[in-house]
């Protein structure tokens, strides 16, 4: 584990100022998410709130708020946009649990395993048309169109990403392609969404849908590093969990290129064939570690994580500002 634990920079920047900034507006959105996952079908209200009563990060409505305030709103205008983001978010979770095979999430049993993937997959659509019905309140159409946009591809992203499974010789282009529409595209609207409902400018909601992109690209290549070198009871996932499925993420196509014909046969029969033994996830993570693919994948993180913050050069250097900058970093920087 050492070698692993050496692979990931213990360097993990604050967001507590940011979170604080924004606690009384996050509040908000808490009481809005709790009062629209009701429903007198008790089965619902009962699954969403085994997964939302687990908290999860919040980071996407995080987003959307800090994003509206940053472009200068004074009320409550992004709250139910930020809620809607949560709620797309959520039913995203619920159905990739199943997809996946995933048991773990937000530290507890995943809700496929207690209710089963029928009612599971149900709630996702639930969920989804709670988010719809939000941002039709709102009354803005070109929220509305963010969001639904979004959430059409972020389904591209995954039955592209799907598709492409054990697919060891998957192009980085093609990649990067799932990993912007699957989590990237979500980051993206929540940030637009939220200058939208904050009355920004045309440059300051193509700044902030750029930083919010950039942002859920670090992001996921950060939590694709964490599979391989994150610890299960810190992540509230398996680790792992992407090499059993045969993911071709960032480390394992790095380290399939870095190691050459010496692993291919490990790399096709556990990947390819999808024949795995309990010893085989070790061993991998050893050669994506050995091969220096975390730090190669987490450098990637970094320049994206750069790149969202050059985008908000458009904006006074005020403590929004300061607070989307460091959700940048610790974005790659992060355990769980
Ligand atoms: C999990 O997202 C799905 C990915 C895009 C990797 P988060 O890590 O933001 O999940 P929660 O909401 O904090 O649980
Ligand atoms: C994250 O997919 C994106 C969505 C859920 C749409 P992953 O499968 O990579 O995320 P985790 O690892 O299950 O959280
Ligand atoms: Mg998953
Ligand atoms: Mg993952």
């Amino acid at each position: 584990m050492d070698v692993v634990k050496a692979a990931i920079p213990h360097r993990q920047p604050s967001i507590d100022r940011l979170v604080e900034l924004a606690s009384s507006d996050m509040s908000g959105v808490d009481a809005i998410i709790r009062g629209r996952m009701q429903s007198p079908v008790s089965v619902i209200p009962a699954l969403a709130d085994h997964i939302i009563d687990a908290g999860g990060k919040r980071l996407r409505p995080l987003l959307a708020v800090v994003a509206a305030r940053l472009a200068g709103a004074r009320g409550d205008s992004s709250l139910k946009l930020a809620a809607a983001v949560e709620f797309i978010h959520t039913a995203t979770l619920l159905h990739d649990d199943v997809v996946d095979g995933s048991r773990l999430r937000r530290g507890k049993v995943a809700a496929h395993l207690i209710w089963g993937a029928p009612s599971s997959v149900l709630v996702g659509d639930f969920l989804f048309a709670r988010a719809f019905e939000l941002m039709v309140e709102t009354g803005s159409m070109r929220a509305m169109d963010i969001l639904a946009r979004a959430s059409r591809v972020i389904a591209e992203g995954e039955v592209l990403q799907l598709t492409r499974a054990h697919d060891l010789g998957l192009s980085q282009a093609t990649y990067l392609e799932i990993i912007s529409a699957k989590t990237a595209e979500l980051f993206a609207a929540a940030a637009e969404a939220g200058a939208v409902a904050g009355g920004a400018s045309a440059a300051q909601c193509a700044a902030l849908r750029a930083y919010g992109l950039n942002l859920g690209l670090a992001f996921q290549l950060a939590d694709d590093a964490l599979d391989y070198g994150g610890v299960t009871e810190t992540l509230g996932k398996n680790a792992g969990d992407d090499f059993r499925e045969g993911k071709a993420t960032l480390p394992l196509l790095l380290a399939i290129a870095r190691t050459g014909p010496r692993e291919v046969d490990f790399w096709e029969r556990a990947i390819g064939r999808k024949e795995q033994t309990d010893a085989d996830f070790r061993r991998a993570r050893e050669l994506i570690v050995g091969a220096g693919a975390l730090e190669a994948t987490l450098d990637l993180a970094a320049e994206y994580a750069e790149n969202a913050k050059a985008a908000l050069a458009v904006f006074p250097g005020n403590e929004w500002r300061h607070g989307l900058e460091s959700l940048a970093d610790f974005s790659v920087s992060r355990r769980a």
